[in-house]
């Protein structure tokens, strides 16, 4: 058998596999740019000081429409550890796509900059200027997807859990962005998920079929009830999130009183497996989705999931900006 030597482009990727151009969504990975995505962070968060000028010289926009703590301040100290440079534009005032057509905004940011990182409402905003932009443009977060947050988890649960193939995650609470994303990062990963969300408040179906549509490759299981305690038994992890995420914030008092059953209480806790952890993307409220005495008791992970956010999103800058070789040899690269 003749083994061809890998081939290489300026960036050291490999020109044969098909290269990673936005991450809008979980369902632009394959399962095996997902686990590459786990390795290079791995690597990355082992070795910082190797990755120090990788993107020397690169301008990174990010545009947000909502709040953000965690997910601002990791990717600005990633770009500027990996040796680029971070703008924050503030849209909090003003949706993108309101002042000029997002089409346009997309032709000006591709002959300035070599990336967008985008928190939005509507998720058509993060496919739209994906669609119309040539650099690669990153979800940090929109109505429909988290998927920056999804793979520092499964980053997290292999570190606390091990192997995920054998990895049962629960998430309980709203089947929204956050858990659209953990359901298509269990699949990816050959992971057991359950999802355990009131009625009406379940995943979307377009969500679960491409999940299940690619946990035949894995192997994963994705399974979705309207039973806290069903969700959470036998778990090696369980996951929540508000019950109001942003922009929902006059739905506060209705949805505590439809989600009050799903509160993870050291109760709802103990049905899970004895080892296990505890999650949450953060910002948490207390006394609503989680109780203090779980979300800060030594089962927690919430904090190591935060760092891995910093890991993960370094990754993903590499391999976005890398795949953009091929792409754009001429203006992107020095060749
Ligand atoms: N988990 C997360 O995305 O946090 P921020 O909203 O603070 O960015
Ligand atoms: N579902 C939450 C996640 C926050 C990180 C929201 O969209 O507000």
């Amino acid at each position: 058998m003749t083994v061809r030597p890998v081939q290489k482009d300026v960036t050291g990727s490999d020109v044969n596999q098909p290269f990673l151009a936005d991450l809008t969504s979980m369902s632009d990975l394959s399962p095996a740019m997902a686990e590459g995505l786990l390795e290079l962070a791995t690597l990355v968060k082992a070795r910082p000081a190797d990755f120090r000028s990788a993107l020397s010289g690169k301008q990174i926009v990010l545009f947000f429409e909502k709040p953000s703590f965690r997910t601002r301040l990791t990717f600005e100290s990633g770009i500027y550890s990996l040796g680029g440079h971070a703008m924050f534009v503030d849209q909090l005032t003003s949706r993108i796509g309101e002042r000029e057509p997002i089409s346009d905004m997309a032709h000006n940011l591709e002959r300035w900059v070599d990336a967008l990182v985008l928190r939005t409402f509507a998720h058509s905003t993060v496919t739209e200027l994906a669609r119309f932009a040539s650099i690669p443009v990153i979800n940090a977060l929109s109505d429909y997807e988290h998927p920056c947050q999804a793979l520092a988890d499964f980053l997290t649960l292999r570190e606390k859990v091990g192997d995920l193939r054998k990895t049962r995650l629960a998430f309980v609470g709203d089947g929204n962005n956050v858990a659209h994303s953990l359901i298509l990062g269990a699949a990816l990963f050959g992971s057991h998920i359950v999802v355990g969300t009131p009625k009406r408040f379940e995943p979307h179906a377009d969500v679960l079929a491409a999940a299940r549509a690619i946990a035949i490759e894995t192997g994963a299981t994705v399974q979705v009830v309207n039973d806290p305690i069903e969700a959470v038994k036998g778990a090696n992890a369980v996951y929540t999130d508000v019950w109001a995420s942003m922009g929902q914030e006059k739905e506060v008092a209705e949805r505590a009183r439809i989600f009050a059953s799903f509160r993870v209480t050291p109760k709802l806790f103990a049905n899970a497996a004895p080892e296990a952890v505890f999650m949450h993307c953060l910002p948490a409220h207390r006394g609503e989705e989680v109780d203090a005495a779980v979300i800060d008791s030594p089962a927690s992970v919430v904090f190591d999931q935060a760092e891995n956010r910093l890991h993960i999103q370094k990754a993903i800058l590499l391999q976005l900006l890398g795949g953009g070789a091929r792409r754009f040899p001429s203006r992107s690269f020095n060749v």
